[in-house]
């Protein structure tokens, strides 16, 4: 009687120690992974957004520098897309002058340019595990820095000569900045993926 009280006693500190445990190396490799995220993030542009936009991706990037900067660039593409569909939005809007139209259809252009330069960005980091690494990685360079070009020339295309409505400026120019962030912090990220 005394004995089987010893072994349950024994089996229910096993447990509480146990789970207590496997609670402390849980959190110890949570903690690793947003580091890894965190420290990344400081040679970045833009830090404090890189850190929000890709702590989400902590726990299946871990400490994978490869996985980080596809992450980074699935995040930019996101944006991208988003910014798209605000700039086709504005087109539509009454009121809109044919030159405002015609600004905003060459700024639309520009930004699925960036969609799609983002993708073979993502593309090209996928294949660093091939023979022709430095290749890859020197387009994925390549196509982020693109983007960022062309979110560039899309404000850019409107500012000239005040012919838009600062309303539309504004709103155009505001979604372009979160892309040109975006895909800056990922380039910095790809600038940086070996060390
Ligand atoms: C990092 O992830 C990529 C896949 O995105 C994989 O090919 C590579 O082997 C991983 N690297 C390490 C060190 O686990």
């Amino acid at each position: 009687m005394a004995s089987s009280c010893q072994s349950l006693i024994f089996l229910l500190f096993s447990i509480v120690l146990f789970s207590s445990q496997t609670h402390v190396l849980v959190t110890a490799a949570k903690d690793s992974n947003t580091n890894f995220v965190k420290t990344k993030c400081k040679i970045t542009t833009y830090p404090s957004l890189c850190v929000k936009t890709l702590i989400p991706y902590a726990s299946s990037v871990k400490t994978n520098s490869t996985k980080l900067c596809k992450e980074a660039l699935n995040v930019a593409t996101k944006g991208a897309r988003d910014a798209t569909a605000i700039v086709l939005n504005l087109k539509k809007q009454k009121g809109i002058t044919r030159y405002e139209a015609a600004a905003i259809k060459d700024c639309i252009e520009d930004v699925k340019d960036a969609v799609y330069e983002l993708k073979l960005a993502v593309e090209a980091i996928g294949h660093l595990g091939d023979k022709d690494k430095a290749f890859q990685l020197a387009n994925a360079k390549t196509y982020a820095s693109a983007a960022i070009t062309d979110a560039d020339s899309c404000t850019g295309g409107l500012t000239d000569q005040g012919k838009v409505n600062p309303k539309v400026m504004d709103a155009i120019s505001r979604s372009m900045a979160v892309v040109i962030k975006l895909s800056s912090n990922a380039l910095s990220l790809i600038n940086h993926i070996y060390e």
